[in-house]
């Protein structure tokens, strides 16, 4: 059976209470922290800059950082999120203009000793990933359109998580699958039956008990 990861999005953690609720992370059967970076171009939004994770790295020294870039220039922000403590960095399929950039910009993010991977939004079609998986670690499939927690689910990204995980078995390859957006106790147990390894969750996980909610994801099983 696959291992499935659980991925808390700190878009949603209680920044009153930080110190608590990353004592909760530490302490949770959840290794991924998913950092959502926004700038207000690339989506509506705008959210945290390195420094906000060089705090997580300090606060929850043994989560994977996983760095969701959800911006106009990924290659612009790769180094500083590096330093920064980021253990997996990936970036927008449609913020780039060509293949060689998106080789280019995966190649540099693997130059520093770290994992990389490619996102596409709900509109985008899965086949433009499969040039990619061999040099991706990770492929993060959206399931709502970027730019803010607590939003509908989207089953179409099931059959884009099904599609890749067909592609990938096939040709042997280790890249892993993570859906974001929209996941809860019900969702949950449709994307990991699709195939995804990782599951993103923002609002779900931070509307409770932390463990607890992260429980009723792994028991959707
Ligand atoms: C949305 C972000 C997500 C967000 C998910 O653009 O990429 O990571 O935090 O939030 P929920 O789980 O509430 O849909
Ligand atoms: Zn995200």
């Amino acid at each position: 059976m696959r291992k499935i990861e659980i991925a808390p999005s700190v878009l949603s953690l209680d920044y009153s209470i930080f110190e608590k609720q990353c004592a909760d992370l530490n302490q949770s059967s959840a290794h991924y922290l998913h950092f959502d970076v926004m700038d207000g171009h690339f989506v509506p939004n705008l959210t945290f800059g390195p420094d906000i994770l060089k705090g997580f790295r300090k606060a929850c020294p043994n989560m994977i950082l996983d760095v969701h870039l959800m911006v106009d220039d990924p290659d612009m922000f790769i180094e500083a999120f590096v330093n920064a403590g980021a253990d997996l960095i990936t970036f927008h399929y449609e913020a780039c203009t060509s293949h060689e950039e998106i080789k280019k910009i995966l190649a540099k993010i693997h130059s520093y000793g770290i994992k990389a991977g490619l996102v596409i939004k709900p509109k985008t079609d899965v086949s433009v990933l499969f040039d990619f998986l061999d040099q991706c670690d990770l492929i993060l499939v959206m399931s709502v359109e970027p730019g803010f927690g607590g939003q509908k689910f989207m089953e179409s990204s099931l059959d884009k998580v099904k599609a890749l995980r067909k592609r990938i078995d096939e040709s042997s390859l280790s890249c892993l699958i993570e859906i974001d957006g929209g996941i809860n106790d019900i969702t949950a147990s449709f994307a990991i039956e699709a195939g995804a390894d990782v599951l993103v969750a923002g609002s779900y996980v931070f509307k409770g008990d932390i463990q607890q909610q992260i429980n009723h994801l792994y028991k959707t099983r």
